[in-house]
């Protein structure tokens, strides 16, 4: 029987942060045991915001060695580079041209980040789902593991493939019946960890591009680094942490990730921490972010410590994807009724 197929990607923008290791990375170590998973750098999306050259790949690689230090293992998963299998950019502007401009506009990632930029932002940035779309097509992925923030994009994926594709361009088969183009993803959103927010407020989300790096913890802080943007969170007069209060979005959050980061679970945490006071409460966090960080951190500093054999996972990776890509490009190229490509003959020769 063949297992489901799963792809996911990060941005290789600037440190990664705990959102995206307990929203995205971490559920996808756990699909490894059962699902034919693929993960991918996108570092064609990290060029949709201004972006340093002198950066881009360091930061890949980065991205990489985190992924296999946070239990991506590359005997059972591909992990590859985005921009190194052009079937993305291709299926890109195949989907571009069916999708109507005004679902784009409607995104509302593009729109926040949009309202930043200005009269800078690039049509690359309005064109980040469609992107995203090409990835997840591209592998017939079944089932795409991201955060909360994602789920407006995978809706758009999902209708891109089945209203401005398959309906519009499926072959039909010797019955008669129309051979979709394209699988219909469907999305994975864990609810615990989904959604991190931001230290410095409990009610945005915990975010790469937030100026004030005290928002955030990045996966290779060191120890006193974590402590000490803990100990500077925003917290709020009230005694005693609780769940669910809208009043208490810093209380939410904090105790949440007390929660995962110390593997004890929320009922445990929540009666742990119902009478205790910031000032007890912080350390306590800050241990537990230590603790569940320092054998990622161990295990990245010894994947970097190796630049061979990580440029040899990558290179693999880019082989075994690309195999899957091209043949989805090829399918979508034949339904669109383009030329096929002939190879030259001896006569034309
Ligand atoms: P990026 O790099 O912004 O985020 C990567 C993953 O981290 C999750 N995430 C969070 N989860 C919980 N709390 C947060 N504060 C938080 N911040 C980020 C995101 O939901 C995401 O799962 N557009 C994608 C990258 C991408 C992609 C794809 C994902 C490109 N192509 C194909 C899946 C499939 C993104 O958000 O990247």
């Amino acid at each position: 029987m063949t297992r489901p197929r799963v792809l996911s990607g990060v941005q290789p923008t600037g440190a990664l942060h705990l959102g995206n290791w307990l929203g995205a990375i971490r559920n996808w170590v756990d699909l490894q045991q059962d699902h034919d998973t693929f993960f991918c750098v996108v570092d064609l999306h990290a060029i949709t915001v201004p972006h340093d050259p002198a950066r881009l790949a360091e930061d890949t690689l980065t991205t990489a060695a985190l992924y296999l230090a946070c239990g991506i293992d590359p005997a059972r998963s591909t992990v590859f580079v985005q921009s190194q299998v052009p079937a993305h950019s291709e299926l890109c502007w195949l989907l571009n041209c069916v999708t109507p401009l005004n679902w784009l506009e409607r995104m509302i990632q593009f729109k926040e980040k949009a309202v930043k930029q200005g009269d800078q932002v690039s049509a690359g940035l309005l064109d980040y789902p469609v992107l995203m779309a090409a990835d997840i097509l591209l592998y017939d992925a079944d089932r795409v593991p991201v955060g909360e923030d994602q789920k407006q994009h995978l809706e758009l994926a999902r209708d891109i493939a089945q209203q401005r594709v398959n309906a519009r361009f499926a072959p039909r088969g010797a019955d008669g019946e129309p051979l979709p183009v394209l699988k219909v993803p469907e999305p994975m959103i864990l609810p615990e960890g989904a959604r991190v927010m931001s230290l410095s407020d409990g009610t945005s989300k915990m975010s790469k591009s937030d100026p004030n790096e005290g928002s955030r913890i990045a996966l290779l802080d060191p120890p006193e680094l974590i402590s000490r943007k803990i100990k500077r969170a925003r917290t709020d007069p009230t005694m005693g942490l609780e769940f669910g209060n809208p009043e208490r979005p810093e209380a939410d959050n904090l105790l949440g990730l007390y929660a995962v980061l110390s593997g004890r679970g929320r009922a445990a945490v929540a009666s742990e921490c119902a009478e205790m006071g910031w000032g007890r409460f912080k350390p306590l966090l800050a241990e537990a972010a230590v603790e569940a960080l320092r054998p990622i951190q161990q295990r990245y500093h010894d994947l970097r410590a190796d630049p061979i054999a990580l440029e040899a996972v990558l290179a693999e990776g880019r082989e075994r994807a690309a195999a899957v890509a091209d043949a989805t490009l090829q399918r979508v190229r034949d339904a669109l009724g383009f030329l096929p490509v002939k190879p030259v003959s001896a006569k034309t020769r």
